[in-house]
């Protein structure tokens, strides 16, 4: 792999541990995928947050490259920790758990870090079309390839790390325009009617795709939160990271998905609802938009005391929809900032059985969080939590 004189000068120590560690990191994983380069990058988007998550071994790491004097050299984003500061007491996170999670986002502040702690991080910035940066968390991943025209590798937490360390990330995979072609055709047979079964059909894509980038006709009058919810359960499904929609130019393999496979996938993840206690909207985290909707739905309405009603989104969207968080929590709902269901610390709520309209949320909760799922669209779980079904 080519390195520029300044990058040989960092490869060889000459720039400090951090730097030194970060940039063998990228060419390792450049040499893995035959890059012939570093190119730079305008942001990066950093997992591996979570305590519950990223554990003790991100604290080490982390620790030495602040000891070492690591800063990030672009902006870069932070990903959902496993509590909101704000209702860590309502549930119940252990003195000790707090401190080290508190110290992992400690750490990631000292290298410079902005502590969005959201997993949507283009609501906060819109990264301009055709920029190159290195996200990690795959649902936003998909969003930037797929809808916001950007290029990123499905990166992990030491890679995004590394690249916002060192401003840079190896050109491979898609940051290439050749690679970002289609190379397969999905042609959906049914008219799609609600969230879950968008869900189902991401992640039944996502499976169906495994390292090939789908073209999706079926999807072309989806609205953008819809197409992040498809695009957050895709990449839970497999590991695309970017799908294009209609029909692909060029002449690819075509797969038809009927309305049987779907259902399929909704009944794999989704059990009966008759013991819910707990209501979770917001994964990916909810913009202003779907604040808004889920605002003008329960206005006037009270949250059945027995359910727990949980909206995710980060804080800047929540401040941004202050009037929309007001309605939510005076029906008895929380509005909760920096974490989501899945990544936070959830054993202090007591909860059993929660409805969800992300696919995503559903096949991660069982393992990350111990509860039963039930899908649901918006509209159903808004209602459910209110008791109108
Ligand atoms: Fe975001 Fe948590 Fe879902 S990080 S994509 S809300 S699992």
């Amino acid at each position: 792999m080519y390195l520029s004189k300044e990058e040989e000068r960092i490869y060889d120590g000459e720039a400090g541990w951090a730097k030194e560690i970060s940039i063998k990191i990228l060419v390792k994983l450049g040499e893995i995928f035959d890059a012939e380069r570093l190119i730079p990058i305008e942001s990066a988007h950093i997992s591996g947050v979570s305590y519950k998550t990223a554990g003790d071994a991100a604290i080490d790491f982390l620790k030495s490259l602040v000891n070492a004097g690591g800063k990030v050299c672009v902006p870069s984003t932070l990903n959902p920790s496993s509590f909101d500061e704000k209702l860590k007491r309502l549930w119940c996170v252990p003195r000790e758990y707090a401190e080290k999670q508190n110290t992992i986002i400690k750490l990631y502040e000292n290298l410079g870090v902005n502590l969005t702690l959201t997993c949507t991080p283009y609501y906060i910035k819109r990264p301009r079309s055709r920029c190159h940066v290195a996200w990690a968390e795959s649902s936003a991943i998909v969003y930037a390839n797929s809808i916001l025209n950007v290029y990123t590798n499905r990166e992990g937490a030491p890679s995004a790390l590394a690249s916002a360390i060192i401003g840079k990330t190896p050109d491979y995979g898609l940051h290439r325009d050749e690679n970002r072609r289609p190379n397969i055709q999905i042609i959906v047979d049914f008219k799609i009617k609600r969230e879950d079964e968008l869900g189902a059909l991401g992640f039944h894509v996502g499976r169906l795709s495994k390292n090939f980038i789908p073209a999706i006709h079926g999807i072309e009058k989806l609205k953008e939160y819809e197409l992040k919810l498809f695009g957050a359960a895709m990449a839970a499904g497999g590991m695309t990271p970017m799908f294009h929609i209609g029909y692909a130019k060029n002449n690819v393999e075509r797969i038809h998905v009927g309305r049987e496979e779907v259902n399929d996938v909704i009944e794999r993840l989704s059990h009966e609802e008759n013991e819910i206690d707990a209501v979770f909207i917001g994964c990916p985290h909810c913009s202003s938009l779907e604040l808004n909707y889920i605002a003008n739905m329960i206005s006037g309405k009270k949250i059945k005391p027995d359910i727990k009603f949980i909206v995710c989104t980060s804080r800047f969207i929540a401040e941004k929809s202050r009037e929309a968080v007001k309605v939510i929590k005076k029906a008895g709902g929380w509005v909760v900032c920096d974490t989501c269901l899945v990544v936070a610390y959830i054993e202090g709520l007591k909860i059993h059985s929660v409805l969800t309209n992300s696919v995503k949320a559903a096949y991660y909760l069982p393992s990350l969080g111990n509860v039963r799922v039930s899908l649901a669209d918006m509209e159903r779980c808004v209602k459910f939590a209110v008791g109108l079904t």
